[in-house]
């Protein structure tokens, strides 16, 4: 799988952790940035991963801010991002589950790397159920659709 990570300047540690722990499990991880610890603005970063999510550039993506609030935000005005702020591994299953994310965001003042690691590990290990579940994804993209 190939995952696009992006990130600001409060999340550096935290991304190199998951980046080790993405490679050691067979992924291919591309960089969209920041790599400096200068602050800068989260926008930026979380349109980069989107956008090359929406493409196709790279399977999901993960972005990491101070609370992962901003930069989902931005990630989830880009069409076809499904961004969700995830603090614990059920949040994360569900937001696979059911609700078919492409793209997990966390804090870095939020949780530790440990938990980061369960919450991406639980990710990468649940696939979309479908089902009722489509009808109301699809709900969700026709409000989008609307909204163009
Ligand atoms: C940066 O100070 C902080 O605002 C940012 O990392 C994030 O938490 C925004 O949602």
């Amino acid at each position: 799988m190939k995952i696009g990570i992006g990130n600001d300047h409060s999340a550096l540690e935290m991304k190199a952790e998951i980046i080790d722990f993405l490679r050691e499990r067979g992924c291919e991880v591309v960089d969209y940035g920041t790599n400096s610890t200068e602050s800068c603005d989260y926008p930026v970063y979380g349109e980069k991963v989107a956008r090359a999510v929406a493409a196709g550039e790279v399977d999901q993506g993960i972005l990491i801010c101070g609370t992962g609030l901003g930069i989902s935000l931005a990630a989830n005005k880009v069409k076809g991002i499904r961004a969700a702020v995830c603090s614990e591994p059920y949040t994360a299953m569900m937001a696979r589950l059911h609700n078919d994310c492409n793209i997990l965001a966390f804090g870095a003042r939020v949780i530790g790397p440990e938990m980061a690691k369960m919450i991406v590990r639980t990710w990468l290990d649940t696939e979309f159920e479908g089902g009722r579940h489509q009808r109301r994804v699809d709900l969700i993209t026709k409000i989008e659709e609307e909204n163009a």
